[in-house]
């Protein structure tokens, strides 16, 4: 099932594990990982066994330490960059994915590392994980929808301060500031993802789909439109129903 070098993927009982695997260099994320992930995200996305996925990190110190460092601005110009970026549009296709995801994260969460965990739709932490967004300290900002994803989960006077003094932040804190759902004992990270995940794997993958939908879809709306697109996903749900 796995043909990648850098993310493990793997398939079992309607759950895809993706496992970030460059635990040498904490996981860090670089052109190989992207082009992997690219991958990865369109199979999760287009095939129809898999329910749910779970997105965690190899080796014992990291989920991910952030974009690989020694990779940093060497696209050979911007214009490519921005060509690359526009074929692979990475976190367009993570967020475009309506199936439920799961970040299992542990140890050191930084830059894409948060973000990664942020295009997921619930977030599971161990006491161990701690969080940055390091990026203003390197010239730079967020690069994969950070700036624009963390505010909507911490809201934006958290986010900003997250983002403008790249403080760290420890798990408990992580979970006051809503940025994961809930923190558990590093023993019991897979578990209680995989708990989750089981749980989840037993709905009608359209009642799913439609749910998050909803939500993720409906917040960028105003409350009248919101209110319209439950309706609109609630009948096309009530219609197949009654077909089926
Ligand atoms: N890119 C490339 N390699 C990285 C990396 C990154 N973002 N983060 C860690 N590594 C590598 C280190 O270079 C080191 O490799 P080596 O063993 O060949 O020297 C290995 O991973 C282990 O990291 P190390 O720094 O020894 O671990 P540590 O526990 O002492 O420190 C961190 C951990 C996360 C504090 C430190 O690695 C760090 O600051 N990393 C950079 C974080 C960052 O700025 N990310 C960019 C976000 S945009």
């Amino acid at each position: 099932m796995n043909s990648f070098e850098v993310i493990i993927y793997q398939k079992q009982h309607d759950i895809a594990y993706v496992t970030l695997n460059r635990p040498q260099a904490l996981n860090a994320y670089n052109l190989q990982m992207r082009d992997e992930l690219y991958q990865v995200l369109g199979t999760i996305k287009d095939d129809p066994e898999v329910k749910v996925a779970i997105f965690r990190g190899a080796g014992e110190k990291a989920f991910c330490a952030g974009a690989d460092l020694t990779e940093f601005l060497t696209a050979p110009s911007p214009v490519i960059a921005r060509q690359v970026r526009w074929e692979r549009d990475v976190w367009g296709l993570f967020l475009s994915i309506t199936k439920p995801l799961i970040a299992a994260v542990h140890g050191y969460v930084l830059g894409s590392g948060i973000e990664i965990a942020l295009c997921c739709d619930i977030r599971l932490a161990s006491e161990d994980a701690q969080f940055g967004l390091p990026e203003v300290g390197l010239g730079i900002i967020p690069a994969a929808g950070g700036s624009q994803t963390l505010p909507r989960v911490m809201g934006r006077a958290q986010a900003l301060e997250i983002m403008l003094t790249g403080r760290w932040i420890k798990a408990e804190e992580a979970r006051r500031l809503k940025l994961v759902n809930r923190v558990v004992s590093r023993h019991d990270l897979l578990p209680a993802a995989e708990r989750l995940a089981n749980k989840i794997k037993g709905y009608s993958p359209m009642a799913l789909s439609h749910s998050k939908q909803a939500i993720t879809r409906g917040l960028d709306l105003s409350l009248e439109q919101g209110l319209e697109l439950e309706a609109k996903l609630g009948n096309s749900l009530l219609n197949v129903n009654r077909k089926g």
